[in-house]
């Protein structure tokens, strides 16, 4: 173990902020809380597995240190992620009397994260909150660049408010306890940095993949830094979403179709992402953006992490181009997707449905012979 974490800056203005990489670090976490001036209380929102495996430690170290912990548990899953639990949090903070200087620390994944930053965004009309990234997607993605919020009945994440957090910390030893399918559905969204921004580091994937699937530390804290990396250069040139950091939503648009069609039980996120990167390759590669090499190359490397890469046989194309059609992100009916156009880098374009039903078709005959 090295003795300063790695650490990645995420320069927005006043609202900037640090991402810590190290193993180890929920046990110093009070070394990282003591330079940002905040009191004394601090609010943990978990859920029960993760607190017993990490938070037990965490409220004990902080204990130590002169904090006074307090501690919130949230169902486990995306069924945490509603208003009703915000409301719920809220609740707790205006009973134990938080206040401005209060800080919330989030120990989780990306649903912990995501309430925990929106609850703190509204609380007082907002006071400083954490991240503890404990999942791969929460480590490479969602705990960076401030987007927080909850589901509603009819969407997910359709109620939120962008809010970055005080600081990022991340722990990537935890990620041995993270289960297996959770770790490829991450690395779905590392595999994804790669293609939309850094040729180099896609190749790294392709030669370190045995050390990466083994978990090898070094690999692992190289990866994690890495995508912070490229993800705080997005967020620092567009920090709300109103041009370039529609790249990271590379996978997505048909990734987002799949998950709806498989009644977001069937495949988890990061699955759906790594079918929609595969997808939208093809697409890039029919409407000759890009290589058959590049669909070559994505396709293989996300089937050797483990990951599927086809479409679901089932799936017409009336069903998939209506569920994309649903994704929020379409604009005035149409539909923008992300295609890459060599690896390292992507285009936004317009999609036709009538080149898209070509592309389906013809993909249909290819598989029947
Ligand atoms: N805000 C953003 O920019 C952003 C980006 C991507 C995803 N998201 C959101 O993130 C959520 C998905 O995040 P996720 O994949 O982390 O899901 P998650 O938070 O549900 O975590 C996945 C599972 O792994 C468990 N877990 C997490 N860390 C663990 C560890 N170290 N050891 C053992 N178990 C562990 C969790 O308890 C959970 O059961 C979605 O709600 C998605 O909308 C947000």
């Amino acid at each position: 173990m090295t003795n300063q974490p790695s650490s990645v800056r995420v320069s927005l203005g006043k609202r900037s902020y640090d991402i810590l990489i190290q193993e180890d670090l929920i046990a110093n976490v009070a070394q990282y809380l003591a330079p940002l001036k905040l009191s004394r209380q601090v609010g943990i929102i978990s859920n029960a597995r993760l607190h017993r495996l990490y938070g037990t430690v965490l409220v004990r170290h902080l204990r130590k240190h002169g904090y006074e912990p307090h501690v919130i548990i949230l169902p486990d899953g995306e069924q945490a992620k509603t208003l009703r639990w915000a409301s719920k949090i809220l609740d707790e903070l205006v009973a134990q009397r938080f206040e401005r200087r209060s800080v919330l620390l989030a120990l989780g994944g990306g649903v912990i994260g995501d309430i925990t930053g929106f609850v703190a965004s509204m609380y007082l009309r907002g006071i400083p909150f954490i991240q503890i990234a404990t999942s791969l997607v929460a480590q490479v993605d969602s705990s960076v660049g401030g987007k927080t919020g909850v589901n509603h009945a009819r969407g997910k994440n359709l109620i939120g408010a962008f809010y970055q957090p005080a600081l990022v910390l991340i722990d990537t030893a935890v990620l041995l306890t993270l289960p297996k399918r959770e770790w490829l559905a991450g690395l779905a969204e590392v595999i994804k940095y790669g293609v939309i921004a850094d040729a180099k580091f896609f190749a790294y994937l392709e030669q370190q993949t045995h050390d990466i699937l083994t978990m090898q530390p070094e690999a692992v804290r190289y990866l994690v830094k890495r995508c912070c990396e490229i993800k705080a250069s997005v967020v620092r040139k567009d920090e709300r979403e109103s041009g370039l950091r529609q790249i990271l939503n590379y996978g997505h648009t048909v990734g987002h179709a799949l998950e709806a069609l498989g009644k977001y039980r069937k495949w988890i996120h990061g699955e759906a992402v790594a079918m929609g990167m595969v997808l939208e390759a093809e697409i890039s590669h029919a409407l000759g953006y890009c290589s058959a090499e590049i669909v070559e190359r994505q396709q293989h490397l996300v089937q050797r992490v483990g990951l599927p890469t086809g479409l679901p046989s089932v799936t017409t194309f009336s069903q998939l181009w209506s569920a994309m059609l649903h994704d929020k992100k379409v604009v005035c009916g149409a539909i923008h997707c992300v295609l890459p156009s060599q690896i390292g880098k992507v285009t936004v374009q317009p999609l036709e449905r009538r080149v898209v039903k070509q592309w389906f078709q013809k993909r249909g005959r290819q598989q029947a012979t």
